[in-house]
């Protein structure tokens, strides 16, 4: 499927957990229980030290200048693209771009790749548990083409719908463009699954992966996997704000016209000849880019690789199993998200109160979770609900985290119900 499973369940993590400073604050004058990893997670000091070390110590622009900062920073931001290609499996480093984030990247599939291939009448396959942004996108895009956009449904314990997905493949489809992992309910998607049976009916139906939460729990293979486009961010694996990534298969890229225009991406300007772009991931690259942040976030692939994804997955599955356990001896709460292959993300609401006031309540003892509707309204819509409190696992979580859930829980519970 793509992710590799847990192997070493040995490996003490509570030795990470130093690692990240804002962990020893309060919040409310509790200990911080920070549960709300899948929003963002926090960063260790390799990460932070990799920011300060650059702009202290070498800082110049990339891809401009022949004197050694430069030299020295163009070589480090583009030894991250190759460590991105290594951490997903990519071919060639020369299919990663760097985007802002999940969202960028695709937008930018939407309005270079989508543009120019679909026309009126086509259809692409979303689901009913995407993200907005794996929606909004293509809503935009569907406004000015015309296409028809048709959703899988989610089963009741919160998977995708094989048969449902099934159903709606056909000749006019055109792009299907999936969650590899659902940030609201933490369901792991077969993807891999769902992209042979698209491609066995038809090979030219490209398939995006949303990965913003499966490369922080799951080592991913992105050849595994069979997609032609893969998205993930870099804040929520530990790195800084304003960096992702997206992974476009090679013969696919080739194709892609610009999606944004300036500095870096070009190969000639002219105002009497015809202006032409750079070939592969620069084309799509225009202006100065996140340069400090690739560069960090090149030092966050490297601190989760040498934990080894293997063991956070591990030491989540163990601590999403006391969270799991701990809530459903709590009278009253309903969970979301019960499939059995989940990362550690727990979604419920309560018969007792509204989900504002627990997560109100857990804020005081210091437990901060995500509540509302996590941007994915629709999904929320499927299970006839406003939004969810939803406690979410990091590589730096431990048992304390949990148990702070659970108190708070039972606090809310007794002055809430
Ligand atoms: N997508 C982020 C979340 O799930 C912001 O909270």
């Amino acid at each position: 499927m793509g992710m590799a499973q847990p192997k070493d369940q040995s490996v003490d993590m509570s030795v990470y957990r130093d690692d990240f400073p804002i962990l020893n604050g309060q919040m409310n004058g509790k200990p911080l229980s920070y549960l709300d990893s899948a929003s963002s997670a926090q960063k260790p000091r390799v990460v932070l030290d990799a920011i300060k070390t650059l702009y202290e110590g070498r800082y110049a622009n990339i891809h401009r200048g022949l004197y050694q900062y430069s030299q020295e920073t163009t070589t480090a931001f583009e030894a991250v693209r190759s460590k991105v290609a290594a951490f997903i499996d990519a071919p060639s480093s020369d299919e990663i771009i760097f985007t802002r984030n999940t969202t960028e990247a695709i937008n930018l599939v939407a309005q270079s790749w989508a543009k120019a291939n679909l026309k009126r009448g086509d259809e692409i396959i979303l689901s009913e548990m995407e993200h907005h942004a794996n929606i909004v996108p293509w809503q935009l895009l569907a406004k000015e083409i015309d296409f028809k956009i048709k959703v899988v449904p989610v089963t009741d314990e919160g998977k995708l719908s094989f048969g449902g997905f099934m159903s709606l493949i056909g000749e006019k489809t055109k792009l299907v463009s999936l969650v590899h992992v659902s940030n609201s309910l933490g369901t792991i998607n077969r993807v891999d699954s769902f992209i042979d049976a698209v491609k066995s009916f038809n090979p030219d139906i490209k398939v995006l992966v949303d990965g913003s939460q499966s490369v922080v729990h799951h080592q991913v293979d992105v050849q595994e996997i069979g997609c032609d486009f893969f998205a993930f961010t870099g804040h929520k694996i530990y790195g800084p704000n304003g960096v992702g990534a997206l992974w476009v298969r090679g013969d696919v890229l080739a194709d892609m016209p610009p999606y944004q225009g300036g500095g870096d991406m070009i190969e000639r300007v002219s105002f009497k000849d015809e202006t032409t772009f750079k070939d592969g991931a620069a084309r799509f690259e225009a202006g100065t880019p996140a340069i400090a942040e690739v560069i960090a976030l090149g030092a966050a692939i490297d601190y989760v690789s040498d934990i080894g994804m293997d063991n956070i997955a591990a030491h989540e599955q163990v601590l999403l199993a006391q969270m799991t356990d701990g809530l459903h001896q709590i009278d009253g709460l309903k969970f979301y998200g019960t499939a059995p292959d989940k990362v550690g993300v727990v979604s419920f609401t309560a018969d007792w109160a509204h989900i504002s006031d627990i997560a109100m309540i857990l804020d005081q003892c210091g437990v901060a979770v995500r509540t509302g509707h996590h941007c994915c309204m629709p999904l929320m819509e499927r299970f006839g609900i406003d939004g969810t409190v939803r406690a979410s696992l990091g590589l730096y979580s431990n048992s304390d985290d949990v148990q702070a859930l659970l108190e708070g829980v039972k606090k809310a519970k007794e002055m809430l119900s």
